[in-house]
């Protein structure tokens, strides 16, 4: 049921029945097709602008010549407006189609076999070790987890990778300062916030006895070396970090496939480097060895340091090869802030210049924007930082308050709260194109009404609940009772969800599907006001209550795509 590929084909005809002689004529008609922004206008139109010179022929002349030639059951009528042609749907005709292809198989409106057989690597979220998780690492770790539902959707195979940061001369630091001044009970009790703590107080000791980073330093050896007694206060510490990062991703449902992080490539960076040395492409430079992008208008890649040691950069590239030989990818998507654009520009440079082609298309940096909060930038170091887990705890009380409010008598009220208040703060991360900076508001994210993920998940309980006061047995749906201009324009929009997906897959713009969601929540409202939907017409009250099971379906497809749960009550 795809009305845009349809017209297409309908124009196609028109065009041959009209020119039979034409030549050079444009092929993928479907992509010229344009959405008037006036739903009076039809629902789709064709731009002549394009033919005229081909066609020797002003475009209003072949707007009229076309729309002479050909008619169809489905389009009710053409009109030629300037340069454009109008199609507009035999109505009842459009909202029977698009009904039963929905209702034939609900909850994969929208998906697709586009990705069968192909693979996508999605390295998002990507923590660092001993470190809390703070409102930064928000927008990767949830647009990370849209996409790779979205890829899912569109049918490819998906490897989440939670690339952590763990590696690096700040883990000696920290078993050195937990030797010292630390104790056991005290990091599995206070979690990362005592290993920070441990922290700052080794950089405090460190200006009266510098000494101390030497003794830093060589416990950082000990790890490199693989003492045991090293690795094992290491590895507990990531485990205590993970536990606590956890918490977080059990309230956001995200989850990972790998959690193999820096530490897992420093013994394949060698292979890499060999490669490099091989292919002539490293230099040296005042000791260190790097490869050279000037040709690329790039400061050089850093590949090893002065002291022998490798890089953040190194491991980039050990873990891009080895995620190539096990996993396969077609593309492999960085879901990391704009700030490390230079470093990926670097890394996928290298590994082009190494001959390997896939590089160009296969690895692709998804950048995204600053979070702020209520107007405040966060910086670690001026204090103001806001830990994920906090704002997503106050997210759900906020919205229990609100519960209390409006549905005192609501079931499980604590769930819905926390679906609520989790799906504000995912809603409000995805809702403009990445790139742009966020600034969170509480007033704003959880507004029941206006675009929110609430007024969203509303709309679908709105729906659910029509739906439970549906009559048991429907007679056949009359579809003339979906003629009208409301449901219209929710059909339409419904129509158009799958392309909404498709796009948000193509340029891993998870808010394509946000909005496209929105929207529906919107019409369905429109449509909700002005339309009863339970009548004495037994017929038309099935047409309706169908409208509204698409809707319910698509709007928690929506909101399940970007990661937001869609509660049936609230
Ligand atoms: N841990 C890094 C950070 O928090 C992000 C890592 C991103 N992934 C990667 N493969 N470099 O900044």
């Amino acid at each position: 049921m795809d009305m845009k590929q349809r017209i297409a084909e309908l124009v196609g005809e028109m065009l041959k029945t009209a020119y039979p002689e034409a030549q050079g004529l444009p092929e993928d008609l479907a992509s010229l097709l344009e959405v008037p922004p006036d739903q009076n206008l039809g629902d789709y139109a064709f731009p002549c602008f394009k033919l005229s010179k081909t066609l020797r022929m002003g475009p209003p002349m072949i707007a009229k010549k076309l729309s002479e030639s050909v008619s169809r059951p489905e389009i009710a009528r053409v009109e030629c407006v300037g340069g454009y042609l109008n199609f507009f749907f035999n109505r009842e005709n459009f909202a029977r189609e698009m009904m039963e292809a929905i209702m034939a198989a609900p909850e994969k409106w929208g998906s697709s076999k586009e990705g069968e057989g192909k693979t996508v690597c999605l390295d998002y979220s990507s923590i660092n070790i001993a470190k809390r998780f703070h409102i930064g690492h928000l927008s990767t770790t949830v647009i990370g987890n849209a996409l790779k539902r979205i890829y899912e959707f569109m049918g490819w195979k998906t490897v989440g990778i939670n690339h952590l940061g763990d590696w690096g001369t700040q883990f000696g630091k920290m078993i050195c300062a937990y030797k010292k001044w630390g104790n056991k009970e005290a990091v599995e009790q206070g979690g990362v916030e005592e290993m920070t703590r441990l922290y700052v107080r080794f950089h405090e000791e460190c200006e009266k006895n510098p000494a101390l980073e030497d003794e830093g330093r060589a416990w950082f050896k000990k790890i490199e070396d693989g003492d045991e007694e090293a690795l094992s206060i290491f590895r507990w510490f990531k485990d205590v970090t993970l536990r606590d990062a956890m918490k977080v991703y059990d309230m956001l449902g995200v989850s990972f496939d790998s959690y193999a992080g820096e530490s897992f490539y420093v013994d394949k960076t060698d292979r890499v480097v060999n490669e490099l040395q091989e292919k002539g492409l490293l230099v040296e430079s005042d000791g260190a060895k790097i490869v050279d992008l000037e040709a690329e208008k790039m400061p050089p890649c850093l590949i090893i340091k002065s002291d022998g040691t490798t890089i953040y950069a190194t491991r980039d590239l050990a873990a891009i090869f080895y995620r190539k030989d096990t996993y396969n990818f077609d593309k492999c998507l960085y879901v990391v802030a704009y700030q490390q654009d230079l470093h990926f520009r670097q890394v996928f440079k290298v590994v082009e210049k190494m001959g390997y082609d896939w590089a160009k298309e296969g690895l692709i940096h998804v950048a995204f924007g600053m979070v702020s909060y209520e107007g405040q930038t966060l910086a670690t170091r001026s204090g103001h930082v806001v830990y994920l887990e906090d704002l997503l705890g106050r997210a759900q009380e906020k919205a229990l308050a609100i519960i209390n409010e409006k549905s005192p008598n609501l079931e499980n009220k604590e769930q819905v709260a926390k679906e609520v208040g989790v799906g504000a703060v995912v809603y409000t991360t995805l809702q403009n194109n990445r790139i742009k900076d966020i600034d969170f508001w509480w007033d704003r994210a959880l507004n029941f009404e206006g675009e929110t993920g609430p007024y969203v998940q509303y709309t679908h309980a709105r729906c659910c609940s029509v739906l439970r006061k549906a009559p048991e047995n429907m007679p056949a749906p009359d579809y003339s009772a979906l003629t009208n201009d409301e449901a219209q324009a929710l059909l339409r929009l419904l129509s158009r969800f799958p392309e909404a997906v498709a796009e948000a897959c193509l340029r891993n713009e998870p808010f394509m599907v946000t909005r496209a969601t929105t929207e529906i929540a919107k019409a369905y409202n429109k449509f909700y006001y002005e339309h009863r939907i339970l009548d004495d017409d037994a017929a038309a009250t099935a047409a309706r209550i169908q409208l509204t099971a698409a809707c319910a379906q698509v709007i928690k497809t929506g909101l399940y795509l970007i990661g937001v749960s869609a509660p049936e009550r609230m």
